[in-house]
């Protein structure tokens, strides 16, 4: 067995194939404590994957996912809910759960992965709605807030566990531009003062590039670059130069099937 590494999270060759198509063909990647790595790659390129495998959801046809000195897919069914415990997941539509209110859907990892009692639960809820600034909403239903608001109070629910890491799905999806920024300052306000590694994987530049403290590319099931983000702006690679311009003219469109489908 190959030695852990010393990063939060570390893919070493990592394929993942379907059935009828191979999404991840090799990804190598590594995560320093207090990144905020975004994986950029247009709809379809696998993502969501990568994070389903950070999380254990997902195994790998091959290779080898770690997080801090954990072999994620050698772990037992047990050790694995351990460890996940101390990773926050911020979901596409923010999934709250709708017959809960604010708080309860905040509590309801402290309720069902802790003993601890109604008074400090409480305690860490208020503490973690006050952080994202939605201590006014604890009672009220998710049916009555905006999707702004439910993003919020499902990054409250991502920090209630303290995780070391916070992977976010598409963190402004479906959001308009302004509170698309909102999110951003938060995301990154959170990480620092919170201490939390992140990974955000999105396909919108500019919200790439106002979070990311690092940024990676994902196309065609590898990862055709990797830097921090002033030098991922000169990239020469004639697939990132047209994912940072939005031209139509590249080898995206020439080359993908789902660039077609989705763009
Ligand atoms: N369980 C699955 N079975 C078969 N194909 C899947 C499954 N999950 C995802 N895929 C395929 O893998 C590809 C990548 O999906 P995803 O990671 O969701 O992309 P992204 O998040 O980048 O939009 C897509 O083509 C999708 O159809
Ligand atoms: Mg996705």
């Amino acid at each position: 067995m190959s030695e852990p590494p010393n990063h939060v999270v570390e893919l070493r060759e990592v394929q993942l194939a379907f059935p009828q198509k191979t999404v991840l063909d090799g990804v190598s990647l590594k995560v320093e404590p207090l990144d905020r790595l975004v994986i950029m790659g247009q709809s379809g390129s696998g993502k969501s994957t990568i994070l389903r495998l950070i999380l254990g959801i997902l195994q790998p046809t091959s290779g080898e996912i770690f997080f801090k000195q954990f072999e994620i897919t050698r772990l037992k069914r047990r050790k694995l809910q351990q460890v996940r415990m101390q990773i926050g997941m911020v979901y596409q539509y923010s999934a709250l759960l709708s017959s809960r209110n604010v708080h309860d859907n905040i509590a309801l990892p402290l309720e069902e992965l802790t003993k601890k009692g109604t008074a400090e639960i409480d305690r860490i809820v208020d503490e973690k709605l006050e952080l994202v600034g939605m201590s006014d909403s604890k009672n009220q239903m998710p049916s009555e807030l905006s999707g702004g608001m439910r993003k919020r109070v499902s990054l409250a629910r991502a920090l209630v566990m303290d995780p070391e890491l916070i992977l976010f799905d598409e963190p402004s999806a479906g959001l308009d531009p302004v509170i698309s920024s909102v999110i951003d300052e938060l995301i990154i306000s959170l990480s620092e003062r919170s201490q939390v590694t992140s990974v955000i994987v999105t396909h919108e530049m500019e919200s790439a590039f106002r979070v990311g403290t690092r940024m990676a590319m994902l196309y065609q099931g590898k990862i055709i670059e990797d830097a921090p983000p002033e030098e991922f702006k000169k990239s020469n690679d004639p697939v990132v130069r047209q994912f940072l311009s939005g031209s139509t003219e590249g080898p995206i469109l020439e080359g993908s099937k789902d660039a077609v489908a989705t763009k």
